[in-house]
C-alpha cells in the first residue's frame, strides 16, 4: 500500500491566525505530500514496501531515510497541534515540574533551543532512556525514532514552516506554535505507567 497524506485532525483554516491556511496548504499539502511521494517512489519494489512508515525510518538510510523521516516528523508535528489548546494535564505537568522546575522554565528552555538551533531541523520533547523528559534538537531530517526514546512533541524548524506567516522571525513562530500545542496528545504519548510513583 503506498503511503498517503493523512487527514488533518482540524480544518486547514482552523489554526489561523496563529498558523494561516496558506501555510497549512503549502506546508502540509505540498511539502509533506512531496516527501510522501518521494518515499513511495523509493520503496517501490524494495523490502521497505510493506513496512509502516516508522519502520521505514528506523531501518533505512540515505535518501529514503531523509524522505521517510521528513514525512514521519511532519505527520507527528501537525498531529501535535490543535485550535483548542488546553493547559498541560496533571500527569505531564508533574513530570515537567520534576525535570524542568516549572512549565515556564520548560517553555523558556524549549524556546531557547528553537532560537539557537542552527539552520534546518527539528526541536523535540522526548522521554529519554532513563525516563526523564529532555529537550533535544536534530539536524535536517533526523528523527527521534530510536530504541528507548519516546518522542512526545516536535517543532519544525525549517524555514518553510514559518516564512509565509512570520518571514524570518522564528521567535514569533515559536510563540504561535506554543499556543497551538495539543498537550492532551503529548501526554497520551507517554506510557501511563511512567506516572506510577510520582
Ligand atoms: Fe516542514
Amino acid at each position: 500500500m503506498p503511503f498517503s497524506l493523512p487527514t488533518l485532525p482540524y480544518a486547514s483554516d482552523a489554526l489561523a491566525p496563529l498558523m494561516s491556511k496558506e501555510t497549512i496548504d503549502y506546508h502540509y499539502g505540498r511539502h509533506l505530500q512531496t516527501y510522501i511521494d518521494k518515499v513511495n517512489a523509493l520503496v517501490a519494489g524494495t523490502e521497505f514496501e510493506e513496512l509502516p512508515l516508522d519502520e521505514v525510518v528506523r531501518r533505512s538510510e540515505g535518501g529514503l531515510y531523509n524522505n521517510a523521516a521528513q514525512a514521519w516528523n511532519h505527520i507527528f508535528f501537525f498531529d501535535s497541534l490543535t485550535p483548542q489548546s488546553k493547559p498541560v494535564g496533571t500527569g505531564l505537568h508533574a513530570l515537567i515540574l520534576r525535570d524542568f522546575g516549572s512549565v515556564e522554565a520548560f517553555r523558556e528552555q524549549l524556546c531557547q533551543r528553537v532560537l539557537t538551533h542552527f539552520a534546518s531541523g527539528w526541536v523535540w520533547l522526548i522521554m529519554d532512556c532513563d525516563g526523564k523528559l529532555a529537550i533535544v534538537s536534530t539536524q535536517d531530517a533526523q528523527s527521534m525514532l530510536a530504541d528507548g526514546v519516546t518522542p512526545l512533541l516536535t517543532i519544525d524548524l525549517w524555514e518553510h514552516a514559518y516564512y509565509i506567516d512570520h518571514r524570518n522571525r522564528r521567535a514569533d513562530y515559536f510563540e504561535a506554535v506554543w499556543q497551538l500545542i495539543d498537550w492532551e496528545k503529548v501526554e497520551n504519548r507517554l506510557n501511563l505507567n511512567l506516572f506510577d510513583g510520582l
